[in-house]
Formats: structure tokens, sequence, C-alpha cells
């Protein structure tokens, strides 16, 4: 071990190379260790070329320690080997984070901060108001407000992010202020109690950026939603084209937009063989967005591939195909940075519970299967970055 360390190669390439438990067995093997000297570039690697990272959401759950071994050392291997950069997939969020109106419970996420601060792996925020009743813990749904409504929101709100920021702050350089706004009926912004406390939406979002741009005046501020580019996402655009407008118009600290990409196979479009997708329709949405002076961010992708055949080699290359497709269009825009996917192995994907396939097999949505073997997704994935614009 220590002439692989010696020959330049960091410890964290080494053990993410070695997986972990299987250290004795690999040393063993003359052509692993070659690839050891010689290891193929880490799709952060790839993306750093053109000035971007490449990372993932990571659970708690497979980081915590029993002992000194990690609950799942062959997970946390992959992240360290591919990934310049993690985010919490859920350990940041109010459910998670605010029992009750006056407590913190910061233990999970301060699990992942730690580990990425000991693999010198950068931490993405998010989110710190995912503005939708639904993901409002139940105690904030209900809240009494009192007799000055509006300056209690206005408090909690303010209470919240500069309590999560400044815990995180050195860390943390590019945050979720705001995540999934809009309301798809009405075309506004959701109603919560926090707007109808302090009178509306826009309100709220405002003190959200304001509170985060003095708190941390270096950090990227992002507004993160899931509109994409499928067909059925033109309406949600729009919505978010006029949210982005209002902001720049009341002057709203915002830097980027977050653009998850759950994009999704869900029919075959017999001229691509893959999902349909609006290549136009899309450009002009980004080419607003960025014409507004906003950059863009990928924050959450991965693939459904709910139209998709059983047929599992055939499925990996259409998912493959679709990916190719939409990362050659996002990093074709020299105001894209960062690049994060939402999980890296098949098995632990929100997407198994969310949106399961009819035939009641697996969604083979991360570019690493369940035996954490690359899939052609991953391959897809590389080609892109490597042939990615320059970041600006
Ligand atoms: C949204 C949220 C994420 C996550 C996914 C589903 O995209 O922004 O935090 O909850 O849904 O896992």
């Amino acid at each position: 071990m220590r002439d692989i360390l010696s020959a330049g190669l960091s410890r964290r390439h080494v053990m993410a190379g070695l997986g972990g438990t299987a250290l004795a067995g690999t040393m063993g093997s003359m052509a692993r260790a070659k690839d050891l000297l010689n290891p193929p570039p880490s799709l952060t690697q790839l993306a750093q070329s053109t000035g971007r990272k490449f990372g993932s959401c990571i659970a708690s759950s497979h980081l915590r320690h029993s002992g000194a071994i990690v609950q799942n050392p062959r997970y946390a291997d992959l992240v360290l080997n591919e990934c310049g950069i993690v985010v919490p997939e859920n350990e940041m969020k109010w459910q998670a984070i605010r029992p009750d109106a006056q407590s913190f419970n910061f233990t999970e996420m301060d699990a992942i901060a730690q580990w990425a601060k000991a693999n010198s792996i950068a931490l993405r925020g998010h989110t710190l108001l995912w503005h939708r009743p639904k993901w409002f813990p139940e105690w904030l749904n209900n809240y009494d407000f009192g007799a000055q409504p509006a300056s209690e929101a206005a408090r909690l709100l303010t209470h919240h992010i500069e309590t999560v920021m400044k815990r995180y702050g050195g860390q943390i350089h590019s945050w979720d202020v705001v995540n999934e706004a809009i309301d798809h009926d009405g075309h506004g912004i959701l109603a919560t109690s926090l707007s109808g406390a302090m009178g509306s939406g826009e309100d709220v979002l405002d003190l959200a950026f304001h509170t985060a741009r003095q708190t941390a005046p270096e950090a990227q501020l992002v507004y993160n939603d899931y509109m994409s580019w499928e067909p059925q996402h033109e309406a949600h655009c729009n919505d978010v084209l006029r949210l982005l407008e209002g902001f720049r118009k009341r002057g709203t600290p915002v830097d980027a937009l977050g653009i998850q990409s759950h994009i999704e196979i869900f029919e075959i479009d017999p001229a691509t063989g893959t999902g349909p997708y609006r290549e136009k329709g899309w450009r002009r949405f980004l080419d607003e967005v960025t014409g507004m002076g906003y950059k863009l961010i990928v924050t959450e992708f991965d693939v459904k591939d709910k139209a998709l055949p059983s047929d599992i080699a055939l499925r990996d290359q259409k998912v493959a195909d679709f990916t190719r497709r939409y990362c050659d269009l996002m990093l074709s825009y020299p105001e894209l940075g960062d690049f994060l996917a939402w999980g890296l192995v098949d098995k632990y994907s929100w997407l198994q519970g969310f949106a399961p396939r009819d035939d009641g097999l697996e969604v083979r949505c991360c570019p690493y299967d369940d035996d954490y073997q690359p899939k052609s997704m991953r391959e897809a994935l590389a080609l892109a970055f490597e042939q990615a614009v320059p970041m600006a």
C-alpha cells in the first residue's frame, strides 16, 4: 500500500480502487495493480477537464460507522472514486432537522458533512426551503403564527436559514435555497402556512434568498425545480420563467437555476427509439434562463425507464442513449456548472419506490448496477463530459 501511495496516487483513489473490503484479493492481482497505477479517469476528473464537478446525493445510512467499519463501504468507495461533490438526499430538509419549532436535530446531516470533510469532497446544501406543504413538517403546516403572523413567519424562516447556513457555511458554497415552489394548477407560487402568514409566496421566497445572501454573501444561491425537457413539462417551464423574471424585477438575489433532471422515458418516440423530448423548446427555455443572467446546475440527474422493455441489455442501451442526448445538450451550455446525479447505484434509488415499473423489475436509473458495476449509462456520462463545452 505504501508503494502505491508513494507512486503519486491519493489514498482516497487507492482505497476507492481497492473497493475497501476486497483489499487482500485485489493486491494479489497484477492486472488490477496496473489499473490502480493507471486508473481510468473518474467522472469527476472528466467533468473537471471543463471546469465542473460530478457528484451525487448520498444518504447518511450508507456512511454510519459501527466501530471502524463504514456501514456500506462499497457505496462509500464508489462515491469517493467517482464524485467531487455530494449532496444530502434528505438529511438537510425541514422534515429531517426540525422536530419542532424550537429545536434542530443535526445528527444525520453532521454525519454527511463530517464524512465529506474527512474525505476532502465538496458538499452542496439541499434544501433550505422546500416550499410545498406536503414536504413541510406537520407542525409547520399547523403552526400558530399568533397576533403578528407576518413577523413571526419571517422570524421562523430567517432563524432556520441562518442556523443551517452558519453551521455548514465553511463547507458549503452552493445552496438550493428554495426547492419546487410552483403550483401546477394555479401557475403561481404554492400556498403554504408561511405564505399565508406573510401575505404572499413572493414575500416568502424573497426573504429566503435575501437571508441566504446576508448569511453567506459569497455562496451560490439556487432556485431548484423539476421542469424538464419532456413535452408534458412545457407549462411548468413557462411558470419557472415567470418566477425567475419576478426575482430579477424585484432584485431577489438568485444566482442559478437548479435543473433537477429526473428525466423520463415515458413512451417510445419512433424518431429516436428512446423517450420523446423537446429539443428546441428546452433550448429556448435554457436560453431564456441564461439570458436573464442565471447560471445553471444539474442537481438530481437520473432516468425513469418506465416505457422501455424488460430486456436489460436493451433497456440499459436506451437509457444510455437518452442520457447522452440530454447531457450533450446540457453540457453545450458554458453557463452550466456542476452536474450531480440523484444516486449512483440502482437498488438505492428513490425511483424503485416512486416510479416502479409495470413488469415489477427494478428500475435501471443510475450509472451503476446493484453489483457496483458500471453500466452503459456511466459510459454515456463519461463521453458527454469529455466533449463538454468548457464552463464559463
Ligand atoms: C425532489 C427533491 C429531492 C428528492 C427527490 C426525490 O426532486 O428535490 O430532494 O426528495 O424529489 O427523492
